[in-house]
């Protein structure tokens, strides 16, 4: 089976139905499959882990997506909101442990306020960082007069998860009204990679009402799209929101954490030089889930620096990992558990991907 996989990674013969087939691997034929991630990685990308301190500044979201737990709908989250002076100490906090870059992550919003405050928030994190820390923006959909102007003040990834390529999952998943269709955030990810940002999607993994060939024609979509970084991982229910009604039609969270194993290893195959986040939703499932991730070809991890006391504020899902440490703590740890994987972090650079600069 091996030699087949390697077969068709090498003439690039990818199609929806072998991807399905390969997603569905399990036991010694998955082992084989995720062994040749890794050995992709290596190959392709080194040993190098890429470190993005995460900030999660705001809870407070304008959407009402029905999977997420932060969704406006929520009553029972206490809203915050850092200060400017918290989100620069993090950034510091990145500096000086040699992180490389952040990224900054919040509900989303769009109000004029808004734009520039974080318009403003770039230019102090680069002057207060000496230009040092990279800096990616996850901040949702936004005009394209917005993301040229976080662009020229000094952010330079974006990332915006399609969550699900498929239009009419993608309406499953949503409220139908004009702040949740799928054709707007297409454009918004078109018009982030046309500004100039090093462009990264994303899917949730065993969604009710997903198949495997939804998965598959996630990965062509990504190829297709030309996307330089990819962060994705199994979907986990939250008990106050609306897609907890239909958790009797999910996989087992070890279904959904195997194939979100086969999905990285795959898109690593399909796409040698792209970033390839080993996401917390992973480690949310399996203690070790992280790890095993960048073992099937993943290269880059997100260590949470929010302020502690605000994390347990910031649940998208139930069960998230981590929410009880310092930020020190997790730094201290990564390395020691890059280490036991024969990886080692790539400190103090921004880890870009070369994809985006072969696609110039
Ligand atoms: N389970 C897993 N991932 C989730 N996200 C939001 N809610 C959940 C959930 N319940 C992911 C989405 C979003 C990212 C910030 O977190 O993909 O884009
Ligand atoms: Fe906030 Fe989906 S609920 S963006």
């Amino acid at each position: 089976m091996r030699k087949d996989i390697r077969e068709i990674a090498e003439t690039g013969s990818w199609s929806e139905e072998i991807l399905s087939q390969l997603l569905s691997l399990r036991g010694e034929a998955q082992k084989e499959l995720l062994l040749l991630g890794g050995e992709y990685l290596q190959k392709y990308r080194g040993k190098e882990v890429y470190y993005r301190g995460l900030v999660e500044f705001s809870n407070i979201c304008t959407k009402d997506c029905y999977y997420c737990g932060i969704r406006k709908s929520n009553g029972n989250v206490e809203r915050y909101d850092l200060s400017d002076d918290a989100i620069v100490e993090a950034a510091r906090f990145a500096c000086r442990n040699r992180y490389g870059s952040m990224v900054l992550q919040s509900g989303e919003r769009d109000d004029p306020h808004f734009v520039e405050r974080i318009d403003t928030l770039l230019q102090t994190i680069k002057k207060e960082t000496d230009g040092k820390v990279g800096i990616t923006l996850s901040l949702g959909e936004q005009t394209e007069e917005t993301y040229r102007r976080w662009f020229k003040s000094g952010a330079h990834r974006y990332l915006l998860r399609i969550e699900t390529s498929d239009e009419s999952l993608y309406r499953q998943l949503h409220p139908d009204n004009d702040k949740h269709r799928f054709h707007k955030r297409l454009d918004c990810l078109k018009t982030i990679q046309k500004v100039g940002y090093q462009t990264g999607t994303g899917v949730m993994i065993g969604l009710p009402g997903q198949t495997l060939n939804h998965l598959a024609k996630d990965l062509l979509f990504m190829k297709d799209f030309d996307i330089d970084m990819v962060g994705m991982g199994p979907y986990i229910e939250h008990e106050e929101t609306p897609l907890y009604q239909r958790r009797g039609e999910l996989w087992s969270p070890e279904e959904r954490f195997l194939t979100s194993l086969n999905m990285v290893a795959l898109l690593r195959l399909m796409m040698p030089d792209i970033n390839i986040a080993a996401t917390t939703a992973m480690q949310a499932i399996d203690p070790v889930g992280r790890e095993k991730a960048i073992q099937a070809g993943a290269n880059v991890i997100m260590p949470n620096i929010t302020p502690s006391n605000h994390r347990k504020d910031y649940l998208l899902y139930q069960n998230k990992p981590c929410i009880d440490e310092g930020a020190d703590d997790c730094s201290n740890c990564l390395s020691v558990r890059l280490e036991m994987i024969g990886h080692k972090p790539g400190f103090d650079q921004w880890g870009d991907s070369p994809h985006f600069f072969s696609r110039q």
